[in-house]
């Protein structure tokens, strides 16, 4: 008789953010007048820069030529996209990653999610709390992170990193010594960074501890202060503790297009046996590479063309944040977030939770945001907005908050 994996019973009924979706859906359907505004998840509204779309136009062109077309492409993703990675992504910023330490994918989510894979059932892993629900789902699903406490609202072996207001969302490192460590900076969901000295004392924990930190990068574009790193490689000593998760959905808006990847550095060893091999080994059997199209595509966002186009993207929604947080804070609200990503956290009024805030927002303001409490027990209270809607929607939704 077939069995099924009973991890995944130990997890909550459905994805934070289809939960969101199916509340949102309930409500338009008793309430069809509400024009709705959706500030919940975190994905992009504006349409893909030129330059990625004439390369795609031409990739596609190539396809349906017999001389250009091309079928499965390299596991690990194209040399001509993952040299442009390389350069412009590390190498500029005098992290000495090589393309062959890069695993191109169709998203950090899956890598972030995929990742835990290589490692043993019995290790430990840290997480920040809030956090991304990606990480600690995906350990749930392997058996890694024993029962569900319904008291706490924690799994018994995943050690919580506390991310509060008085740590400036940035957590302390851990007394007990986890295995696997989950870090995200620019932080999703709190829109908080990190400091280049305090990532370096995450890297030196880990190397004197034999940790290996999963570092998710995806909102690296966001950063507008010198002083915050963009890569965990600019710490001394990560190419023997991390691996790295960047994405292009939130840089060059493809969500909907998908592509990202994951940098482990040749060093970077567990038990004496190479990370980097068993990723690859990994990658070979389960996946075909992201396709030639879509690749070319990322190749352009790297162009100087490409690049200009993409930061003006970026700059736009970065104005949103500021519109979400000034907006906030004038109408009362204690926020953050919001300078060096497109997430703003705000504390919710009075002794509401945060499914509470949830609903009251989406009955008296028509405006969807994500609660905080669904990225775990320390972000109860809190609540997330994110600066990807359009300008028209953003300006407008932050009317109608202060006028509730
Ligand atoms: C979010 O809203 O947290 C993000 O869209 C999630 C993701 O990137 O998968």
């Amino acid at each position: 008789m077939a069995k099924i994996n009973r991890n995944y019973l130990k997890l909550p009924g459905s994805y934070l953010f289809s939960t969101i979706g199916k509340k949102v859906r309930e409500y338009s359907a008793s309430h069809p007048e509400a024009k709705i505004i959706r500030l919940g998840i975190g994905d992009v509204t504006q349409p893909l820069a030129p330059a990625v779309i004439t390369a795609l136009h031409s990739a596609v062109e190539e396809m349906g030529n017999a001389e250009t077309f091309r079928g499965y492409a390299p596991d690990l993703g194209y040399d001509f996209l993952r040299n442009a990675i390389a350069e412009n992504d590390y190498r500029s910023r005098g992290c000495e990653i090589s393309p062959d330490e890069i695993f191109v994918s169709d998203g950090a989510k899956c890598d972030c999610g995929n990742i835990q894979e290589i490692f043993g059932t019995d290790n430990t892993i840290a997480v920040c709390d809030p956090v991304y629900p990606v990480y600690v789902d995906s350990n749930v699903m392997a058996g890694r992170t024993g029962e569900y406490d319904s008291d706490t609202g924690r799994f018994r072996n995943v050690i919580y990193l506390p991310c509060t207001a008085e740590n400036g969302f940035a957590p302390e490192l851990p007394e007990e010594v986890p295995d696997l460590i989950y870090l995200c900076f620019p932080n999703n969901p709190t829109g908080a960074v990190i400091t280049k000295d305090k990532l370096q004392c995450w890297v030196d924990y880990a190397n004197e501890h034999g940790s290996v930190i999963l570092y998710d990068a995806a909102y690296e574009a966001y950063i507008s202060e010198k002083e915050v790193p963009h890569s965990i490689y600019e710490c001394e000593g990560a190419e023997t503790c991390a691996i790295e998760f960047r994405s292009f959905s939130k840089t060059a808006g493809f969500t909907g297009l998908r592509l990202g990847f994951t940098v482990i550095p040749r060093e970077l060893t567990v038990e004496g046996v190479s990370l980097h091999s068993l990723w690859a080994r990994r990658h070979g059997t389960k996946y075909n590479g992201a396709p030639y199209i879509v690749q070319k595509a990322g190749e352009a966002v790297y162009s100087e063309e490409g690049q200009r186009q993409v930061r003006s993207q970026i700059a736009y929604y970065m104005e949103n944040a500021r519109i979400i947080a000034e907006g906030l804070k004038e109408a009362g609200y204690e926020a953050s977030g919001g300078i060096n990503a497109p997430y703003i956290w705000l504390r919710t009024p009075g002794s509401m939770t945060s499914w509470e805030f949830f609903d009251h927002l989406l009955e008296n303001a028509h405006v969807v945001g994500t609660p905080g409490s669904g990225f775990g027990p320390h972000g109860e209270h809190f609540f997330r907005l994110t600066a990807f809607g359009s300008r028209e929607n953003t300006v407008e939704a932050m009317e109608r908050i202060a006028a509730m």
